[in-house]
């Protein structure tokens, strides 16, 4: 068995309050990988320890068998781990097209730079172009980035994230806020998007969970609960006690 990504006891705090204590988790190869867990379990927190956002007091992080417990973020993201980022104020002024052929360029090593006409780059049109074709955002192609709906936007920043073409991609609850259509729309793309990748997913909703993991973990008070498939965790009793009182339902 070949795991993309590997935790061995790792631990955090923020001033002395114990948020990751001691998580193994193990992520194969090519699996869709859901994290579930009360509110305050410590999914982001340890989503912000493997992508390198903060440095976990104890305990190592192994991607592709390397230890990049100590690697910059963007380190890592040259090894081929992405996750999703918000829009920013920064690409207020681009249409979806330039948001994403500033991905794309990106991917391929090349800095923004006003002074290279970006028609240099040959094939890039025709990549972004079938991007969106992809993703269903043709038809927004000329619109200011910052003028999608809720919904479309997302779907541009979980497609921004795959622009760079990571290995392993890790989302912080893609869904959260959705309408249930968007949501609807949402789970399709994630699928069509990571298909032949390995994913990482924190997600509330639990038909979304269940609808795209292979398997999943259950964090509580920042340990590892349970670890199994989708109807094992459905009939884990430890698993509905911890949710007692949250429902593992949408929250
Ligand atoms: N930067 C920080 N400084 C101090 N405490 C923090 C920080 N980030 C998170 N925490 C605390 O750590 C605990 C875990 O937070 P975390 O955001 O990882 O939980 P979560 O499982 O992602 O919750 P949610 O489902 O609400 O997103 C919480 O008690 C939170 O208040
Ligand atoms: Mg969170």
């Amino acid at each position: 068995m070949s795991f993309i990504l590997e935790t061995q006891d790792l631990r955090h705090d923020f001033k002395g309050m114990k948020v990751i204590r001691g998580v193994d988790l193990q992520i194969r190869q090519g699996e869709r990988h859901a994290i579930i867990g009360p509110n305050g379990a410590g999914k982001t927190t340890l989503f912000n320890l493997v992508t390198g956002m903060y440095r976990p007091r104890h305990g190592h992080i192994l991607f592709k068998g390397q230890d990049v417990t100590k690697l910059k973020p963007y380190k890592r993201n040259r090894l081929g781990m992405g996750r999703s980022f918000q829009i920013t104020s920064l690409f207020e002024h681009q249409t979806v097209f330039e948001h994403l052929r500033l991905g794309i360029l990106s991917r391929m090593g090349v800095r923004y730079n006003f002074f290279k006409p970006m028609t240099m780059v040959k094939g890039l049109t025709e990549e972004v172009d079938a991007m969106l074709a992809r993703v269903n955002l043709s038809e927004y192609r000329d619109q200011w980035a910052s003028l999608l709906s809720y919904g479309k936007s997302r779907a541009l920043e979980m497609t921004l994230t795959m622009a760079t073409n990571p290995d392993l991609v890790l989302l912080d609850e893609p869904c959260a806020g959705m309408s249930a259509e968007e949501t609807r729309n949402a789970v399709g793309l994630i699928r069509e998007l990571t298909t032949g990748k390995s994913m990482i997913i924190v997600e509330h909703d639990m038909d979304v969970v269940f609808s795209l993991a292979d398997r999943v973990t259950v964090l509580h008070y920042g340990k590892i609960l349970a670890c199994d498939t989708p109807s094992e965790i459905q009939k884990n009793k430890d698993v509905k006690d911890a949710y007692l009182g949250h429902g593992m339902k949408k929250q």
